[in-house]
């Protein structure tokens, strides 16, 4: 038992569920709402409909479109319906594996986001009782317990109650009966009711439902929602009735499409021209609020996860050399484990694009009852962790589809920049130089085509360093998780100070080595490690302001005030991971098996 615990707790989750009912035909509604969602997870897509007190299920391997080209998911009959697009995690990629799940005697579908940790308890208990499992899923425990308790009890609200309360993990689902009702339950995975004019969506992600209704409902942990009829209840797993505010979304969350692009994350990439020079703006209030808490708090802690927390630790360096303040950045997975031994009454900045990663969630959720101060830094203003926070300034750089971080990453890192700028008086002088640092983003993201060169002559690179040190150390991890995210080539961050004690022996003709070698204090330290790599015949490539012969090919950086060069630095790795990306054939937007919110631990 303590084994499988284990297994299943490193395994990611990250489907979406999708749920209509109302007077359009569900089917097309909810394949447009899948393609929508795909972002999030996408090897297997089902759909499955009521018409005339009978379920009917079409389910198969493969992207929602191909799918429904193949299956013809739009077909399926009726004006009540549910669909799922799954990453695999229990189980293979196989048609039996995609969602939607039903009950032995056919009359309910299920499809469900997260991880059901005790369903192998679960299972043998139903399979005793007679219940044949098809798949080899976690979730298709919930249409067998649904049924179990319904077809003994005839109480449907019951056996959703009964059910949820059974299950232990992380999990948010979606029940079609044959009578025509639809339930959901939510705990520690999103689940949100979106009321549209001619019906009601039930959705793990507003962008499922957007193009329909702006108008959602996000349901709390332990709730359950039940449309019957035309009617929808809303209790907690104890039965009593909850009442949750209806939110009006904005719309801008809506605006997911390529537009003229070939993929999200160049698209994305591009998108910094605007992005940047917007962050923080319009949320000066809490940019004030948030650093007059940095300032009295004993200690400060950013966290966060991947990218994240490349972020993390730029707003450590920046705090302690501008803030004068103490703090540290802890990778949230990582921070969870020491949360109960933390210095007391802290201030927290959790920062997240997605707002529901299940790490930052985890410490969040533990440090907030032993009295710490929660700020967020989201970019989904209605997400879990921008709930749960003292305080949530959100990025506001519209959707990021593109699973690697791009756009968010020089979004978050702009906001603390202002917030850091605002507790030390304006050191860093940022409002003043937005436009130059516009302008600098542009000439980087203009110059796509010297880096799509680069990105061909290192495409045979078995595995690629990129060097920095001090502040620019955090953009070689983020450069180098870059270049593995997408390209799938071995891509490791190193502090350049630590070559020579230990990393130096693996550099030979053929490494590629990426150096950050900005005109500032760190300068001539880094030159002098380039020359050191040159001289074991790697392929060098600098970047920063002043060429030099040491490189083979140079990547200039425009001037702005040295303080800033990181938000800037970071572009041109984002730019070589994506050709690097079309160079190997892989699809950039979605590398394989990562995802973009990983919701469960
Ligand atoms: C996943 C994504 C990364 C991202 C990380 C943190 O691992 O693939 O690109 O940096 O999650 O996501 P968050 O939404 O919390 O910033």
């Amino acid at each position: 038992m303590a084994i499988f615990n284990y297994v299943i707790k490193i395994i990611i989750s990250v489907c979406s569920i999708i749920g209509y009912k109302g007077e359009s035909l569900a089917a097309p509604l909810l394949v447009t709402c899948l393609k929508k969602m795909e972002y999030r997870g996408y090897d297997s897509v089902g759909i499955g409909t009521i018409n005339d007190g009978k379920v009917s299920v079409r389910k198969g391997v493969g992207r929602v479109e191909d799918v429904d080209s193949n299956l013809l998911l739009r077909v399926l009959p009726g004006r009540i319906g549910i669909g799922h697009t799954r990453w695999a995690t229990h189980g293979k990629v196989t048609e039996k594996n995609a969602h939607p799940h039903t009950s032995c005697n056919g009359e309910i579908a299920v499809v469900h986001n997260g991880i059901i940790q005790n369903y192998s308890e679960l299972k043998s208990k139903l399979m005793r009782k007679g219940h044949i499992f098809r798949s080899e899923t976690d979730s298709e425990v919930i249409a067998h317990l649904l049924e179990e308790d319904y077809v003994s009890s005839g109480d449907l609200r019951g056996a959703v109650l009964n059910t949820a309360k059974k299950l232990t993990g992380a999990f948010s689902f979606i029940a079609a009966f044959s009578d025509g009702t639809i339930a959901g339950a939510r705990f520690d995975e999103p689940l949100i009711v979106g009321i549209s004019n001619d019906g009601y969506y039930i959705s793990s992600d507003v962008i499922g439902f957007l193009n329909y209704t702006d108008r959602a409902i996000f349901l709390d942990n332990r709730d359950i929602v039940i449309l019957k009829g035309s009617e929808m209840e809303m209790i907690s797993f104890d039965g009593a009735p909850v009442m949750r505010p209806v939110t009006q979304v904005a719309w801008e969350f809506g605006g997911i499409d390529k537009g003229t692009y070939a993929h999200y994350t160049i698209k994305e990439i591009n998108e910094q021209v605007e992005t940047i020079f917007k962050s923080g703006k319009g949320q000066e209030d809490k940019i004030e609020q948030v650093s007059e808490l940095l300032k009295s708090a004993p200690f400060v802690y950013f966290t966060g996860s991947g990218t994240s927390y490349h972020c993390a630790l730029v707003a450590k360096a920046l705090l302690s050399k501008y803030g004068r303040r103490k703090s540290d950045a802890i990778m949230s997975s990582e921070f969870q484990y020491l949360v109960n031994d933390i210095e007391p009454d802290p201030v927290i900045v959790a920062i997240s694009q997605s707002g529901e990663t299940a790490d930052v969630l985890e410490v969040v959720k533990k440090a907030k009852p032993l009295g710490s101060k929660i700020i967020s830094i989201v970019n989904v203003p209605t997400s879990s962790l921008a709930r749960l926070s003292d305080i949530s300034i959100s990025m506001n750089c519209g959707p990021e589809i593109g699973v690697a971080a791009t756009k968010s990453f020089t979004s978050q890192l702009t906001i603390l920049y202002a917030i850091i700028d605002r507790l030390s008086g304006g050191v860093i002088g940022l409002e003043n130089q937005r436009t130059k640092l516009q302008n600098a983003v542009k000439e980087l993201v203009e110059g796509q085509k010297l880096i799509e060169q680069i990105a061909n002559e290192i495409k045979n690179a078995k595995d690629i360093y990129v060097l920095g040190r001090s502040i620019h150390y955090p953009i070689a991890l983020e450069g180098a998780l870059k270049i593995k995210e997408l390209s799938y080539v071995h891509a490791e961050g190193i502090p350049a100070g630590e070559l020579k004690h230990g990393p130096l022996a693996l550099i030979d003709k053929n490494s590629c080595v990426l150096v950050l070698n900005p005109n500032d204090s760190t300068f001539d330290d880094v030159k002098a490690n380039a020359h050191e790599i040159k001289a074991r015949g790697a392929s060098l490539i600098g970047i920063g302001s002043s060429p030099s012969d040491v490189y083979d090919r140079f990547i200039a950086i425009p001037e702005v005030d040295e303080v800033l060069l990181p938000i800037l630095e970071v572009i041109p790795f984002q730019v070589i991971a994506y050709y690097l990306a079309l160079e190997k054939n892989a699809n950039p937007d979605y590398p394989r098996n990562l995802a973009k919110s990983v919701t469960v631990k």
